[in-house]
């Protein structure tokens, strides 16, 4: 296990030895129409369960999740490459701990929170401020595409290898001055500005500084050493007082980045979805193989064959350089209305049918009943009933509303080929909440005349239905504490560098911690 106690110190958190500079942490068509014949459409039986080797729910819970630190933080292993753009105006920092330098030409990297800058602050402290004077075009690498992790087998950078060196190089985790050359070669032929990554907070690699003004270098207070507890810098002349400890320095860095924990995220930072490239695409045969069996924190690019990474290069090269824009629509806004829809309430289902404060089955059912009805109310017509002279096992009455449920507004005109793939991961997704919804009203719609036995049995089904849903859809959301922290608490999952001894990729279980 690789367990940090706390007193790191930023050379070793984030590499920052391994670069030369004072650099800033390390911090990287047509394949689609295959990819939509190939696992892609509902399945002819619209009653049967998600294929075992289906992506849809992880994709939509990848492209749901991006720019938030929380859930990159738990899925690592990132798999998607996104266009983006820094917008013009946005603020950067870049600390330094020389006096005498200055930001350099190219190559580097900068913070979106001046903590995350901060950390270079020691002996003493230069920051540079800058601003973007023009929208940057760059590449986001979600997961924890910052970290490097040597002594565990994780998958943070495989994404950027395949870019930076056409196959994953775990001898290179921490090449980092080597990455960012081989990055920004490569984005160069595109007129990329940099790339944007997430270790605990998020990072901009700037190739050079066109479209980037410098708009002030000041000397600071420095931090104190943070492999010294409690260590503070001298203060400079004519300051009195106890200046910042590296300690402190290092839980506001943190800190700043869980500002980014949950949706909007990384707000500096605008995605243009249409360039949203997963290797979660199902056309991806060999890393549908070397996927099979695993759970989702064990994902690697590793297992891709040459054919693949070919065809996946190609799309990335042809969504950096076309024009067209895409259908236009709102991704980022789609996904958070789905959440929104159904995570609390098939998270109070969950509860309520695991819940022991109801004196008996027939009381416990009739307020799934309502639960369910208050879901299904927008697809349920007057005539959305079983007929009397039908077998109660004839459930042809609920496609209608399993339809209608599933109906997305996603535009059908001008879709790229990776809008293609996520319009298919919010169908098959939708699709598989109304079909169990569907399932469970099934048996709902008559329970109350029911007796306890079949009462009894309708509930064990509907805990079935739900455990099994939210397995599926395995959305952040539900990874919470509960039930809930102390103000002077923050809900905490195992962040990189682990600053708690319980720290591990695997520890994913949230948990109250004290921040300061
Ligand atoms: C800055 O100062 C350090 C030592 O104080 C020295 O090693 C370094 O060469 C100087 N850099 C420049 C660019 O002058
Ligand atoms: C560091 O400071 C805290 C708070 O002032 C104190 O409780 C602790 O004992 C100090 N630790 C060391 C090693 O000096
Ligand atoms: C849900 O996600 C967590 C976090 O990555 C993972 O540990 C777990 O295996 C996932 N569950 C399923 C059913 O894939
Ligand atoms: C469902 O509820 C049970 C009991 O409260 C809880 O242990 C479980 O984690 C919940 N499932 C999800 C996915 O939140
Ligand atoms: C269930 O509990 C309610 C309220 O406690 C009671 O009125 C009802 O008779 C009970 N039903 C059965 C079948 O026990
Ligand atoms: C099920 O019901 C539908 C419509 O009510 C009917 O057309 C169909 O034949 C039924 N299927 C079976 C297998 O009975």
């Amino acid at each position: 296990m690789f367990h940090y106690s706390f007193s790191p110190s930023p050379c070793l958190l984030l590499c920052l030895c391994c670069s030369v500079r004072a650099s800033f942490a390390h911090i990287t068509q047509e394949i689609l129409n295959v990819a939509l014949a190939h696992t892609g459409q509902p399945s002819l039986d619209p009653w049967d369960n998600p294929h075992l080797d289906a992506t849809w729910n992880i994709l939509f819970n990848t492209a749901s999740s991006l720019l938030q630190r929380w859930p990159n933080n738990m899925w690592s292993n990132g798999h998607s490459i996104v266009t983006a753009t820094i917008p013009v105006g946005t603020a950067m920092y870049h600390g330094m701990w020389e006096s005498n330098t200055t930001v350099p030409e190219k190559l580097e990297w900068l913070a979106f929170d001046f903590e995350y800058s901060y950390l270079y602050c020691e002996p003493i402290c230069r920051m540079a401020k800058l601003l973007a004077t023009r929208d940057l075009k760059v590449l986001y690498f979600d997961g924890m595409s910052a970290a490097k992790v040597r002594p565990l087998e994780t998958g943070h950078q495989d994404a950027q290898d395949l870019i930076a060196w056409g196959r994953i190089r775990r001898d290179k985790v921490l090449a980092e001055p080597e990455r960012i050359e081989r990055l920004c070669a490569w984005g160069k032929k595109f007129g990329l500005d940099g790339f944007v990554r997430m270790q605990f907070a998020f990072e901009f690699m700037y190739c050079d500084l066109d479209g980037l003004y410098v708009v002030e270098v000041l000397d600071l207070l420095p931090h104190g050493n943070p492999t010294l507890k409690n260590h503070t810098a001298l203060p400079p002349d004519g300051w009195k007082g106890t200046l910042t400890s590296g300690y402190q320095a290092f839980y506001q860095a943190f800190t700043a980045g869980g500002w980014h924990n949950y949706f909007p995220g990384e707000s500096h930072v605008q995605l243009d979805y249409s360039g949203f490239l997963s290797f979660y695409d199902p056309a991806l045969e060999s890393l549908v193989d070397a996927r099979r069996g695993k759970p989702r924190l064990q994902h690697r690019l590793l297992g891709i064959s040459d054919e693949d990474i070919a065809a996946k290069m190609t799309e990335l090269e042809s969504i950096v350089l076309r024009h067209e824009v895409g259908s236009g629509a709102d991704w980022h806004q789609m996904f958070r209305i789905i959440i929104e829809r159904y995570a609390d309430r098939l998270d109070t289902l969950n509860h309520t049918l695991l819940s022991s404060s109801y004196s008996n089955a027939t009381m416990l059912s009739s307020a799934v009943r309502l639960q369910l009805l208050t879901m299904l109310l927008p697809h349920l017509t007057i005539i959305d009933h079983p007929s009397r002279s039908e077998s109660p096992n004839n459930l042809t009455w609920l496609l209608p509303v399993v339809d209608r449920c599933s109906r997305t507004s996603i535009p059908e005109a001008h879709l790229t080929p990776q809008e293609g793939l996520l319009k298919n991961a919010v169908s098959h997704v939708l699709r598989e909440i109304c079909r169990r919804l569907a399932l469970m009203w099934a048996d709902a719609f008559d329970v109350e005349e029911a007796d306890e036995s079949r009462t009894n049995t309708v509930v064990s089904s509907w805990r079935a239905h739900t455990t099994e849903l939210m397995k599926w859809l395995n959305w952040s959301a539900w990874v919470k504490c509960r039930p809930g922290c102390r103000t002077d608490e923050t809900c905490y999952i195992s962040t990189w560098p682990f600053p708690f001894p319980e720290d591990s990729f695997e520890n994913i279980t949230p948990r109250c911690v004290v921040l300061r």
